[in-house]
């Protein structure tokens, strides 16, 4: 009988000895809040597809921003869903769209408090819920869509927006709403480049969340599941064009994704845990199969243990408030 010489498990004997060898944290101000606003609602209406999850009215959004805030939060991530949709998005322009409005009442509420983050994509404006504007074929136009982002991103710089999310992978993007904000005097404006976003099944969810109109899929712009090395082209092309953050999405499916460019990236990096994938732990909880709180902080501890810096997830103030109870 011989014993072991090595005994990895006498770091893990007690709580504090793992606290101690503890290598990965979360903190509050690395989660970012993803919520949603919907035009025209008097009361919050649930999402039946993420539960715990609501469209908000602009009382509720103001609340959860406040909420957000006190929490230590780093930063909210708004999502508009207007009344009125027409061919190309022109309610995400509209000064008084709903997310414009938005972005002002939580700027108006926290300050700068919390990094207050909009989304700059045309699917939640468009009747046919693609992101982008569409030529006489149907097709995503590229260069169409560019110049109206360059516009949205303007409308948001101006409504108070702190940092941008364009979120339609359009070829070119960074680059034409770094100019465009650059243009219109607001250099201070920063852009978190959804760099490696992935056309996933896990975004079901959301598209319930946002009203989509979309039919068919968004693979001719959104990066196939399958590569991997394309996604260091994204994050190189984006870091060229100004990005000053960049985010792979989604994040548990891609944890190589977010380790890839941890390793490389020398600006700060983000991942966002979507919605089907909160509904996948939700569901599998409601059922009694998986221990909730757990699970959920295993999944954003796994998040950033692959490398990322910041994490947006719709657990963000409930994982926030446990952080703060101490477990
Ligand atoms: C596009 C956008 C989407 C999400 C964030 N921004 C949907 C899509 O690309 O279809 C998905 C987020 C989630 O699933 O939680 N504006």
């Amino acid at each position: 009988m011989s014993f072991p010489q090595h005994r990895p498990r006498r770091l893990r004997t007690t709580p504090a000895m793992r606290r101690l060898a503890a290598e990965t944290l979360i903190a509050p101000q690395q989660l970012i809040l993803p919520a949603f606003i919907r035009e025209g609602l008097s009361e919050p209406n649930p999402i039946q597809s993420m539960p715990g999850v609501v469209q908000h009215t602009p009382d509720t959004l103001r609340r959860a921003a406040a909420e957000a805030a006190g929490l230590g939060l780093g930063g909210i991530m708004l999502f508009g869903i207007p009344e009125d949709r027409d061919a190309t998005g022109s309610a995400g322009l509209d000064p008084e769209g709903v997310l414009n409005r938005a972005i002002r009442d939580v700027r108006g509420e926290v300050g700068d408090a919390l990094v207050v983050m909009s989304d700059v994509c045309l699917d939640e404006f468009t009747d046919h819920g693609h992101c982008g504007v569409l030529d006489e074929a149907g097709r995503v136009d590229n260069d169409a869509t560019l110049e109206v982002y360059a516009e949205m991103a303007v409308a948001q710089a101006e409504a108070g927006a702190h940092m941008l999310g364009p979120s339609g992978m359009m070829d070119g993007q960074v680059a034409v709403i770094r100019q465009a904000l650059d243009a219109a005097g607001h250099q201070d404006v920063s852009v978190l480049a959804y760099a490696a976003k992935y056309a996933s099944a896990f975004y079901g969810p959301f598209r319930e969340a946002v009203d989509s109109q979309l039919k068919g899929d968004r693979r001719t712009y959104q990066m196939d599941a399958a590569n991997r090395r394309e996604a260091l082209l994204e994050v190189e092309l984006d870091l060229a064009e100004g990005a000053d953050m960049v985010m792979v999405k989604p994040a548990m499916s891609y944890l190589d994704i977010v380790a890839d460019i941890a390793a490389m990236s020398p600006v700060p990096v983000s991942a966002y845990q979507i919605s089907g994938e909160y509904a996948m732990i939700e569901a599998a909880a409601a059922h009694g199969w998986i221990d909730r709180r757990a699970a959920i902080t295993e999944s954003v501890l796994g998040i950033r243990r692959a490398g990322a810096d910041t994490v947006l997830t719709y657990w963000a103030a409930e994982l926030a408030g446990w952080l703060k109870e101490g477990k």
